[in-house]
């Protein structure tokens, strides 16, 4: 009987610790509501350059600017600078501007949402 007894409290104390160690971990269970986007650290160097140099150098590095991005060249600081508000347009596919990437997939919220900030924040070449 003694025996019982001491399986039933091991039983027992295992299921709660068990059940302790669950918790919801709000994150976890609804990735669509973190916020892994960065919004306050954005630079010119660490998130506009990389954004760029992934969805638009193929056709706008200053080497294939003549041939496939109708000359507009956004390689360089200077020149992504001058573009800005026709860039922000496009990406965000508003106005009369050209939607980019061009034939390609929209950008992802959280890239269009750092461009705009980055010109918000003045545009600087930090
Ligand atoms: C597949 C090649 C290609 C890619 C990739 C591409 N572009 Fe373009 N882009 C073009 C061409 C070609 C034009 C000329 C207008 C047109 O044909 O739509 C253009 C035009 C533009 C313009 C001028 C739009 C206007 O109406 O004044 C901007 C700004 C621009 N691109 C920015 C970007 C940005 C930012 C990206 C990346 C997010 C990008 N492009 C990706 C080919 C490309």
């Amino acid at each position: 009987m003694k025996r019982k007894f001491l399986s039933f409290v091991t039983f027992v104390t295992i299921i709660i610790l068990s059940a302790s160690c669950y918790y919801d971990n709000e994150e976890a269970l609804y990735p669509q509501l973190s916020s892994s986007c960065d919004t306050t650290n954005v630079t010119y160097s660490g998130t506009i350059a990389p954004i760029l140099a992934n969805n638009c150098l193929s056709c706008h590095s200053n080497a294939m600017a003549p041939t496939a991005g109708n000359n507009i060249r956004l390689e360089n600081y200077a020149d992504v600078q001058s573009r800005k508000t026709a860039i922000s347009g496009s990406i965000n596919h508003t106005g009369s501007y050209s939607p980019m990437p061009k034939n390609g997939a929209k950008l992802k919220t959280c890239s269009i949402t750092q461009f705009d900030i980055w010109v918000k924040n003045g545009a600087l070449n930090n």
